[in-house]
């Protein structure tokens, strides 16, 4: 096992917002994973979109062979009731419906002045806040976070709390003690919540869910947290990494930003490219295998596990030319940086709404915006989602 390679890989010599260079010529191979376990890479667009709309591969990590990206063997997971993540076929699909409506295009532009307000909200409190001013802590973390508990009914106060645990549980280098107490505080915290929304109510999601569901014993109580407890984690550290990379990307990429203020209506596929380019899921998608399936010329036998690799799909040569170029107008529509097939990203409407509008206040208001640091002094974060540390700026 001693040449095989090793996953997730480490940084190579190269701007870090390119995703790395995969190492097998045929698009799929095998990598030792931090656990020792082996598992197939699959690396091709095709390939990877192959697995993720495949029945033959899981989701559930419950399964023998299912692969740990983590130092944390799948053994020492317990999947929580309620993520839908980690779920198959008809389980998968009784939790998603329930939110399917929540996340539609017509029901997220609805929240739209309420983004927007956020964004302005943001960007006011880091200008009085003065220059240089972390645009992370300012602005790309407190967004996601406002929207995402104004749509669960989890009050923003809070919001200290249940960052640092989400961070906790997502970086790499914790130990499994400490993911295991960061988890079960949240689940503390959200069951509070939950409890408390089955006895006062109210118009947020998870009142909703608690009166229209679980008292109608449609889900449990402890499905409602476990859901909710993915809609959080899920619907803030992600978002938010993505805006503080794409405004690091923005900035070093002025002529395409001249571009984007010509013409403003193209901040659409502009998103789309960012989101592609920089593919935040870096550790790609683990699932195993439940039936002998071939996948680009290999057979990937039952009980094997696959990681779907979208940073190499999205930079599949094939697909988008040039692809370690950032080129805001190629419309790179088949990306598949929310993944593909039935666990397809729900929150992505709602992302695309934050990202769009955040990205347009942004380079209106700030238009003199400007890293305060060389950039190749910007730290990123050693986590299952990429993102950059810290962005001081000025304007
Ligand atoms: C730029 C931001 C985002 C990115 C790049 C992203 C990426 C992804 C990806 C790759 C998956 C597929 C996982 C898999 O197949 O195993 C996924 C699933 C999911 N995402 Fe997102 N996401 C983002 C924002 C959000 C937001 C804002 C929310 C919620 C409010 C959200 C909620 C979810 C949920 C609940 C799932 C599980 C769906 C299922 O299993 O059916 N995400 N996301």
């Amino acid at each position: 096992m001693n040449d095989m390679p090793r996953f997730p890989f480490r940084p190579q010599d190269r701007d870090p917002l390119i995703p790395p260079r995969f190492p097998f010529p045929d698009g799929i191979g095998q990598v030792e994973l931090p656990t020792g376990q082996v598992a197939w890479l699959v690396t091709r667009h095709e390939d990877v979109r192959q697995v993720l709309r495949s029945a033959d591969f899981s989701s559930n990590l419950t399964k023998p062979g299912f692969p740990a990206i983590r130092p944390i063997p799948p053994s020492e997971v317990s999947p929580l009731p309620g993520m839908f993540i980690r779920m198959d076929g008809a389980d998968h699909a009784h939790f998603r419906r329930m939110l399917t409506p929540e996340f539609m295009i017509r029901h997220v532009r609805l929240l739209e002045p309420l983004i927007r307000d956020t964004v302005v909200g943001a960007l006011d409190a880091m200008r009085a806040s003065g220059a240089p001013a972390d645009l992370i802590k300012w602005f790309a973390l407190p967004v996601p976070s406002m929207v995402i508990c104004h749509l669960l009914g989890v009050p923003y106060t809070d919001h200290g709390f249940f960052q640092e645990r989400s961070r906790t549980m997502l970086a790499w280098a914790t130990p499994i003690e400490a993911a295991r107490a960061a988890r079960d505080d949240l689940l503390g915290y959200l069951a509070k919540l939950v409890a408390a929304k089955q006895r006062e109510g109210g118009e947020d999601l998870v009142s909703r869910l608690a009166a229209e569901r679980v008292a109608t014993g449609e889900m449990t109580a402890d499905e409602l947290i476990g859901m909710s407890m993915l809609l959080l984690v899920a619907g803030h550290e992600t978002t938010s990494n993505m805006i503080g990379l794409s405004t690091l990307m923005l900035l070093q990429h002025p002529e395409e930003v001249r571009r984007l203020a010509d013409k403003p209506e193209a901040i659409e596929d502009a998103v789309e490219e960012l989101l592609r380019f920089l593919t935040i899921v870096r550790t790609g998608l683990p699932r195993v295998a439940t039936a002998d399936t071939e996948v680009g010329g290999q057979v990937i036998k039952a009980g094997e596990g696959v990681i779907a690799w979208l940073a190499g799909a999205n930079h599949d040569e094939t697909v988008f030319t040039d692809p370690d170029a950032l080129d805001l107008s190629r419309g790179s529509h088949s990306h598949v940086a929310f993944g593909f097939g039935v666990h397809q990203c729900i929150g992505q409407p709602l992302a695309r709404a934050e990202l769009r509008i955040a990205l347009e206040e942004l380079l209106t208001r700030l238009p003199n915006l400007a890293l305060a640091i060389d950039p190749a002094e910007v730290e990123f974060r050693d986590a299952v989602i990429f993102g950059a540390q810290r962005l001081p700026v000025t304007w």
